[in-house]
């Protein structure tokens, strides 16, 4: 596990620039190291969707949300990413969607307020991103449609009958995860997958996911990085 997902030094560096140098240096520097093993020319391809952009994803982050949704491209079901700041992984998920139906959803003015549960968070309003900005980064992506505001208030009425075979959390809060938990896990096609940055470093994010799998099935899976993902049953509610 590199030094850099270390709870206290996360916390130390947080919002700072050696936070946002770290990150980078650690991505490239993953997935420089995957490329010998897996296909260069996609590693390549995820240092450019990176590059100038801020974020918080690493190297391995990335290639995870690739990959499942590449995985994922051939079953019913939209995809959605809540939590986007300046869309270095809304673009991962583009490069590997297809024509699939793409739910962008955020504030697009940063955090919502934490709550007792969160700790280690950045301030309200951190992380706030412009619309347009995002809307130029991704102009070349079909099937992309932009929900602005506190999700899932954002789409509760325009997209309810909507179903989901991918979902990407980003959001750090406690009160966003539970939240986007309740909304999104009935709306997902039976096999279909709901994947959590920050899971493994955020104690609200942590908390959200314990209390939401607390007698079910479908319990939570979680990965080397930061990340946890759940699998919805074929049967599941
Ligand atoms: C850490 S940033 C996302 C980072 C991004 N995924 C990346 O690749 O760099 C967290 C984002 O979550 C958004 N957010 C948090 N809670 C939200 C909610 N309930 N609804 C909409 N956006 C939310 C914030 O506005 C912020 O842009």
């Amino acid at each position: 596990m590199p030094l850099l997902h270390n709870k206290s030094l996360q916390r130390f560096m947080a919002g700072t620039f050696l936070e946002r140098w770290g990150v980078r240096t650690l991505a490239e520097f993953e997935l420089f190291m995957l490329g010998f093993h897996k296909d260069p020319a996609l590693m390549r391809k995820l240092t450019t969707v990176r590059r100038g952009r801020k974020s918080l994803i690493t190297g391995h982050e990335q290639f995870i949300i690739h990959s499942i949704v590449e995985g994922m491209r051939r079953m019913d079901g939209d995809i959605a990413e809540v939590g986007v700041y300046a869309g270095s992984s809304t673009r991962t998920i583009c490069e590997a969607k297809g024509e699939k139906r793409l739910h962008v959803c955020d504030t697009f003015a940063g955090l919502p307020d934490p709550t007792s549960e969160d700790r280690g968070v950045e301030k309200p309003g951190c992380f706030a991103c412009d619309l347009e900005s995002i809307r130029a980064y991704l102009a070349d992506f079909p099937n992309v449609e932009y929900h602005v505001g506190f999700c899932p208030d954002s789409i509760r009425d325009v997209l309810d009958g909507t179903r989901f075979c991918f979902v990407h959390l980003d959001v750090d809060l406690y009160t966003s995860t539970k939240q986007c938990l309740d909304w999104f896990f009935p709306r997902l096609v039976p096999g279909g997958i709901l994947l959590s940055h920050d899971y493994s470093l955020l104690d609200g994010v942590r908390q959200a996911f314990d209390e939401f799998t607390a007698g079910r099935r479908e319990q939570v899976i979680e990965l080397p990085t930061t990340q946890c993902m759940l699998v919805k049953a074929a049967d599941g509610v």
